[in-house]
């Protein structure tokens, strides 16, 4: 591309010989006698450098120097004066000039001057488009990455809720039962401020809190009737079947306490370890609500449906013995039992 200069000069003649030896050079030029004409040439068409008098009527250098860069910071100048002072110098340079020349200037200094400007601006465009492909780059690879990790975090999910299907399944009188415990838990986590974070491994606890019945005999699971005191024995050790499953893996370590302690009772008469209270981490005693609630109102063998005024009375009766008072409160008078 042909390298554009605007040279500026209230002296025809210095105009004239720098048109002629900077053509020569290979550069196009256009000339301006005063800073007022210089700037409708600088708004009308891109130039690639400006060499500028600094002594002028009506508009000095220093002036229009300011004024270019007011609207090209980028844009460079190369200021030449008659009567050299440091102080002007010194303004000119500080105010971004690229250049400061003596005239009378020796024009292959000026050449000189004027070639190493445009290197310098050359460069400095270079860097700032690498800058700009870098940025465009980035954001590429992050949405990519986002986009990944949007759909892994799906297809972990839904094989979660496979698993949790596959523990209902066993128990055809539970069916989509890990579901609604995991949908109520969530309501009155929600209404308890959870963060999202603390949300999500409330869903994946909520959902294999019964991973252990995977390691429970069908027939005891399935048995119409009501069971024996060994068969209840027996069924009381899914939570700490469930741990044996989950507990080498990494993912989920925060979701063991609600595995293994979901049918322990805020009065300490629960199992599999007894504890009472705060002692019982939060995520799981919310999930043991919604667990008993869902029991209590699904048909089993041995039982018809009991019916929603009992089981709310039977959870107000328990309030502060198998479950946190707190947490029966939010579930009734928030109705998350209608989920
Ligand atoms: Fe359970």
């Amino acid at each position: 591309m042909e390298e554009k200069i605007l040279v500026v000069d209230d002296e025809e003649v210095i105009c004239n010989i720098l048109v002629r030896r900077l053509g020569r050079e290979g550069y196009s030029c256009t000339t301006a006698n005063n800073g007022k004409e210089a700037l409708n040439h600088f708004y009308k068409s891109k130039y690639s450098l400006i060499i500028s008098d600094m002594k002028m009527p009506e508009m000095t250098g220093i002036e229009l120097l300011q004024k270019v860069k007011a609207i090209d910071p980028k844009m460079k100048m190369i200021m030449m004066t008659a009567y050299p002072e440091i102080d002007l110098a010194v303004n000119a340079m500080r105010l971004g000039a690229y250049d400061f020349i003596i005239k009378p200037a020796d024009l292959d200094l000026i050449v000189m001057s004027v070639k190493k400007a445009l290197e310098s601006k050359r460069l400095e465009e270079e860097i700032e488009a690498y800058h700009n492909r870098l940025e465009e780059m980035v954001e590429e690879r992050t949405a990519k990455l986002q986009q990944a990790y949007r759909f892994l975090k799906k297809s972990h999910l839904d094989s979660v809720k496979v698993l949790a299907e596959a523990i209902d399944a066993k128990d055809p009188y539970t069916r989509g039962h890990s579901d609604r415990v995991k949908r109520m838990s969530l309501a009155i986590a929600r209404q308890m401020g959870f963060s999202e974070e603390k949300l999500e491994n409330l869903e994946y606890g909520a959902l294999l809190h019964d991973i252990g019945k995977i390691g429970i005999k069908d027939e005891i699971l399935q048995k119409e009737g009501p069971l024996s005191k060994a068969e209840y024995k027996y069924i009381q050790e899914h939570p700490m079947i469930g741990v044996k499953i989950v507990e080498g893996v990494e993912f989920f370590k925060e979701k063991l306490p609600m595995i293994r302690n979901h049918h322990e009772h805020y009065d300490g008469n629960g199992y599999p370890d007894g504890l009472a209270g705060e002692a019982i981490p939060l995520e799981t005693r919310i999930i043991s609500l919604p667990d008993a609630f869902d029991a209590m109102t699904s048909a089993r063998p041995h039982r018809g449906v009991i019916p929603l005024q009992d089981v709310l009375g039977e959870l107000e009766k328990c309030k502060g013995k198998q479950f946190d008072p707190k947490i029966v409160d939010i579930f009734i008078q928030g109705k998350i039992y209608k989920l």
